[in-house]
């Protein structure tokens, strides 16, 4: 099999891509990648001088370019994470959202749509998010039924190319599944979101900006439960389905800071209660979605999947990777990020 992977070099991607790789010698796996300031060939550099890799440089927003690769590498299969991801960017930004999200993917599809031939054995697959469900209150869960209501552009843009994913496959027969995760967290992801900024925040003795009061509520799963997740579901999800991922395990946002700042406490040698004085109430991200989670029901009972490990124990892994991985993070919070991340705060 020739399996395109786009997105490959952030932080979900390049542990799908890992997965692949290693496990399945015979595949070919081309993963096409923009670098943009999240995509990071670091990420994968385990990776390197492997048979069956590839790396190509390329942007999903250019039709041509995307038509022009699917002629010549005959893919079987797509596996779809380029993204513009971080809800704070699409607040600041959301034009760029919509090029990446909605018409990056518009574009792998009519490449799909065009070049594959006979779409019995092949499939494309959307990775997506829940956040196209909008915001829950204190009780429920969202499941494959819940009804779209994206609040931030970011989500909004993301919904946008779920309906594309879908159109395609009921307007053309395109093979595709989609699949909507819950909030990931774990080893080279960029310290702009939650976990690894605090992480970074607390090791430079910087102040923690929780948003709001910290009540929103998020439901938290290990980076590499979803790869194993995504697995599954290209190998044996049924087309044309949507398959929810999640952890099952949520977390108020202030509860979650204060359990970091513990652990690092322990880790960094400081007196306990030290890294809590970081936290910074500021204000809120505008739209703040409340709270978030997932029923993975069906992914578990039509597919066997399940989350294999507990929260504390990722958490404090993950706290370990970034501790170890001092480089990785120096360099990837150096330059143009610090700058724009200073900005960001001095403005809230
Ligand atoms: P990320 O921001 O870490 O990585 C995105 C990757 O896409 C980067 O390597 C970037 O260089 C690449 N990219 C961006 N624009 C591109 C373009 N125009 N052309 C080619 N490549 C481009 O994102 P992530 O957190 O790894 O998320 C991956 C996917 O999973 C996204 O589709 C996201 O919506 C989805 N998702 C993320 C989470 C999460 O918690 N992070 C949860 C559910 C779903
Ligand atoms: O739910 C899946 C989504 O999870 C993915 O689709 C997105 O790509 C991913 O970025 C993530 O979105 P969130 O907005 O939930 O993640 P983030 O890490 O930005 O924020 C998590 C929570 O923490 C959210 O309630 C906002 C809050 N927060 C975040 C940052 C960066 C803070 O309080 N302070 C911060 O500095």
């Amino acid at each position: 099999m020739n399996i395109l992977i786009t997105g490959g070099a952030g932080f979900i991607g390049s542990h799908v891509v890992r997965l692949f790789v290693n496990r399945y010698p015979a595949y070919k796996i081309v993963n096409l990648d923009k670098l943009t300031y999240a995509g990071n060939l670091a990420n994968l550099k385990d990776l390197e001088g492997k048979a069956n890799y590839e790396f190509v440089k390329g942007d999903i927003t250019n039709g041509d370019f995307i038509m022009k690769l699917f002629e010549e590498r005959k893919f079987d299969g797509v596996i779809h994470l380029a993204a513009e991801s971080h809800v704070d960017r699409s607040i600041s930004n959301p034009t760029a959202f919509v090029y990446t999200n909605v018409t990056g993917t518009v574009n792998l599809l009519n490449a799909a749509r065009h070049i594959w031939k006979d779409y019995r054995s092949k499939l494309f697959y959307h990775i997506s998010t829940d956040e196209v469900y909008g915001s829950l209150g204190r009780e429920g869960l969202f499941t494959e039924q819940t009804r779209y209501d994206p609040h931030s552009p970011y989500s909004a843009s993301k919904a946008g190319s779920d309906h594309f994913v879908r159109a395609y496959h009921d307007t053309y027969e395109l093979p595709v599944v989609i699949s909507n995760c819950s909030n990931n967290y774990g080893s080279y992801q960029f310290p702009e979101k939650l976990i690894p900024l605090f992480i970074n925040n607390i090791k430079h003795s910087k102040p923690l900006p929780v948003y709001g009061k910290g009540e929103n509520v998020r439901d938290w799963l290990w980076v590499e439960d979803h790869a194993a997740a995504i697995n599954v579901i290209f190998h044996h999800g049924r087309k044309g389905q949507t398959y929810n991922i999640g952890g099952g395990n949520e977390w108020k946002n202030i509860e979650l800071v204060r359990v970091i700042c513990r652990i690092m406490d322990k880790k960094l040698g400081r007196p306990a209660g030290e890294s809590e004085k970081l936290i910074t109430f500021v204000k809120d991200r505008a739209g703040h979605d409340l709270r978030y989670a997932i029923d993975a029901t069906k992914l578990k009972n039509e597919l066997g999947w399940k989350p294999s490990l507990q929260f504390e124990e990722g958490l404090e892994k993950t706290i370990d990777w970034y501790l170890n991985n001092e480089e990785w993070l120096d360099n990837v919070t150096s330059g143009e990020y610090q700058k724009y991340y200073d900005e960001q705060y001095l403005n809230r």
